[in-house]
């Protein structure tokens, strides 16, 4: 067993529910994938489904910010649609890499993803939910 990438903490709590789960299914995800790298199995299978876990999280939080009129709605979403660019640039590269035994750069954008993207703006989603 490889050590995780990320230990779930309640500092990652945003304080909705149903966004908490994802979060926390998601850190999972990452992990399994970190896993899947360090032992060059199943890489491109992962990598794909992290994607597609993303999308689809991402999805899910717009709709929750667009119910809620939320003010922050439009950079919220380009965050996102940055993310998902620098990921599958980075999933690409890797899987198109003779060499792929460098697997940082793409847990690096993960990480910006998880530490930065949940602390510095899902966190700010709950205050949307408490003047509604
Ligand atoms: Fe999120
Ligand atoms: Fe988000």
């Amino acid at each position: 067993m490889t050590d995780p990438l990320f230990v779930w903490d309640d500092s990652l709590l945003i304080g909705i529910d149903e966004l908490d789960f994802e979060h926390k299914v998601l850190i999972d995800d990452i992990n399994r994938l970190h896993e899947a790298l360090a032992q060059h199995k199943d890489r491109a299978r992962v990598l794909g489904d992290i994607y597609a876990r993303m999308q689809a999280h991402f999805a899910l939080e717009e709709h929750v910010m667009r119910e809620h009129k939320y003010e922050l709605f439009d950079e919220h979403k380009v965050e996102h649609e940055a993310l998902l660019d620098s990921y599958a640039e980075y999933m690409v590269q890797f899987l198109n890499d003779k060499d792929d035994s460098n697997s940082k750069p793409i847990e690096d954008v993960l990480e910006r993803w998880v530490i930065g993207h949940i602390i510095g703006s899902d966190k700010k989603m709950s205050l949307m939910t408490k003047d509604s």
